[in-house]
């Protein structure tokens, strides 16, 4: 009996950690690019390189480098849970993680290219409420935020065939 629940204990902990409460890992740009920077599919990387949220760890001087209070918006690293941040780079600043949501569930090829299924794997199509996480009044330089002007400087779309 005892042999029994402690069984069944493992499988609902089993469950826990790989069903429904299970979260992704932060894999870093570096693997989204590998699939995501063909100029035929919208070079997503290279647009995203070009983006201020790139450069954001390099507008962090001297210790605001080290400052939690700057870095949980500078940096995709600091922005979550420390235990999850995988084979992601502190220096990559605003990432494709940031907004897309960390990656270790959908990153395959298969899973990518249905959309509904990318969802269920973690896959965020993100919308004016996640931006305003960061583009908010905590931020000592808000300039405000209009989110159809900000869209169109970071937008990345696949091109239409
Ligand atoms: C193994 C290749 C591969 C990797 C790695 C990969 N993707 Fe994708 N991704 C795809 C494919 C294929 C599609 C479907 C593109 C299409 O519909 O033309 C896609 C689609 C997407 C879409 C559009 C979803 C939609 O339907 O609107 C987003 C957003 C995206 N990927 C983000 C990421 C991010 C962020 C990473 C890294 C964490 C990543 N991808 C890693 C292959 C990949
Ligand atoms: C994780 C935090 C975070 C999220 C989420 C985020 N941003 Fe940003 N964004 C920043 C930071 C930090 C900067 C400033 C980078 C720098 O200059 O150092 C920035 C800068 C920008 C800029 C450049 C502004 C300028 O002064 O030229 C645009 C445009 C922008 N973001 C658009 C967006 C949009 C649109 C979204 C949502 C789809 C978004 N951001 C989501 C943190 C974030
Ligand atoms: C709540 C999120 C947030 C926090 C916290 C934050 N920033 Fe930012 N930071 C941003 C965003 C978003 C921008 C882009 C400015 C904009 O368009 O509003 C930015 C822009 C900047 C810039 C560029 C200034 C410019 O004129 O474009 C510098 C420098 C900067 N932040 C430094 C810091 C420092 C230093 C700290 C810590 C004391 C900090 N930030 C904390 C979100 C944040
Ligand atoms: C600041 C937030 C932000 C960052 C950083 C970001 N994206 Fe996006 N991404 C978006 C938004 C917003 C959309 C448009 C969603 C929509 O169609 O409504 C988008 C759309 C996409 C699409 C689908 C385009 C289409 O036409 O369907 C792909 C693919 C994608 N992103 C990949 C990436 C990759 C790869 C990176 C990193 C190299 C990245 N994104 C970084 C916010 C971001």
């Amino acid at each position: 009996m005892v042999i029994r629940s402690f069984l069944i204990a493992c499988f609902f902990i089993f469950i826990g950690a790989n069903g429904l409460t299970a979260q992704n890992d932060y894999i870093g740009a570096a693997k989204c690019k590998m699939c995501h920077n063909k100029p035929s599919t919208g070079a997503q990387y290279s647009q995203w390189q070009e983006t201020k949220h790139a450069s954001a760890m390099e507008s962090l001087k001297g210790d605001e480098k080290n400052d939690p209070k700057c870095l949980k918006c500078h940096s995709t690293y600091y922005g979550d849970d420390e235990m999850l941040m995988a084979t992601i780079k502190p220096e990559e600043g605003v990432s494709c993680e940031s907004c897309h949501g960390a990656g270790s569930g959908y990153k395959s090829n298969s899973v990518m290219k249905d959309q509904a299924k990318s969802i269920e794997r973690g896959l965020i199509i993100p919308d004016e409420t996640l931006c305003k996480k960061c583009h908010n009044e905590e931020s000592p330089h808000y300039k405000g935020f209009n989110y159809e002007e900000y869209l169109k400087k970071i937008s990345h779309p696949i091109p239409a065939s």
